[in-house]
């Protein structure tokens, strides 16, 4: 079987129909419907409160749609899953995790714990870790250039050093998918651009990407679909080129934009306003 026939058979990552989502008292979508094949590499864009991480937590299944006759929305083709089965499937990075660790929690702790979907790794737990979760975790740390810090706090690393930690735990599954919410938000260049090379070599490695990201010089060139997300609505959907252009970015905006393309990084600028 060629790849192009295996890949158009597998069902996509994500199938929204008609879906409604609240969150507390505000509605983010309605009826909204989207679908992600599974071997894409997307970026979704898109202002403030446009409901970018909402989209994310549907795929991730932290949030659910109102239940509806028309409505549905299927992961990887299943409407049903137990969550910590779609963990091995699906991994999300998201700042929101850097702060939830206890504080004397080491870095192989925190790598080690993806195995568990727990946050930290109670000592009743370190029993139950296997040979073979220790050797994969070992193999993420190296990786990711982590393993001399194996030991070290958590906390007492650089929040570049932890956004790394949290991509080896997203990393013991192996898992095909990866989602990532504004994934360089609170790094500085270099530690963003480190952060966004593995995020590269991950694109290379064969795995699937969708980012949220805000800065347009952080999409990597290997995402091939770009999304923009505005009030809850597709407000521009398509290969890379024919969205990211100064028009659909200045009317999402509401600013004057420019945009240029180098060597497969999109810049953004504000237009001569004179
Ligand atoms: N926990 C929450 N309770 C109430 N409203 C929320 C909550 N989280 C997000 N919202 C609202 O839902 C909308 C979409 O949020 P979100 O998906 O986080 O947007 P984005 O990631 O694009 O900035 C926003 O209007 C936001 O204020
Ligand atoms: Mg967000």
């Amino acid at each position: 079987m060629s790849e192009t026939m295996k890949d158009s058979k597998d069902p996509p990552l994500i199938e929204i129909e008609n879906a409604t989502v609240w969150r507390g008292t505000t509605r983010v979508f309605h009826e909204f419907s989207l679908t992600i094949g599974q071997h894409e590499r997307v970026a979704i864009l898109g202002p403030n409160g446009a409901g970018k991480t909402t989209l994310l937590k549907l795929i991730y299944r932290e949030l659910y749609p109102v239940a509806g006759e028309d409505s549905r929305v299927r992961i990887l083709g299943r409407e049903r899953w137990d969550v910590w089965e779609l963990r091995e499937h699906i991994g999300m990075l998201s700042p929101d995790l850097q702060s939830g660790f206890s504080p004397n929690a080491t870095v192989l702790e925190v790598i080690v714990s993806g195995f568990f979907s727990s946050i930290g790794v109670h000592y009743q737990l370190r029993e139950h870790i296997q040979p073979s979760q220790l050797e994969k975790t070992r193999e993420v740390m190296e990786t990711l250039g982590l393993d001399a810090l194996a030991d070290r706090a958590f906390d007492t690393l650089s929040t570049g050093q932890q956004r790394r930690c949290l991509l080896g735990r997203a990393l013991v599954h192996d898992p095909d998918t990866l989602i990532f919410d504004e994934p360089t938000s609170g790094l500085d260049l270099a530690a963003g651009f480190d952060y966004l090379d593995r995020v590269r070599d991950l694109a290379r490695r064969g795995k699937s990407l969708v980012i949220v990201t805000h800065h347009l010089g952080e999409i990597p060139p290997e995402i091939e679909r770009v999304i923009i997300l505005k009030s809850g609505t597709v407000h521009a959907d398509g290969e890379k080129s024919s969205v990211l252009t100064a028009e659909a970015l200045s009317e999402v905006y509401g600013v004057s934009l420019r945009v240029t393309e180098i060597e497969g990084h999109f810049l953004v600028y504000p237009a001569d306003q004179t």
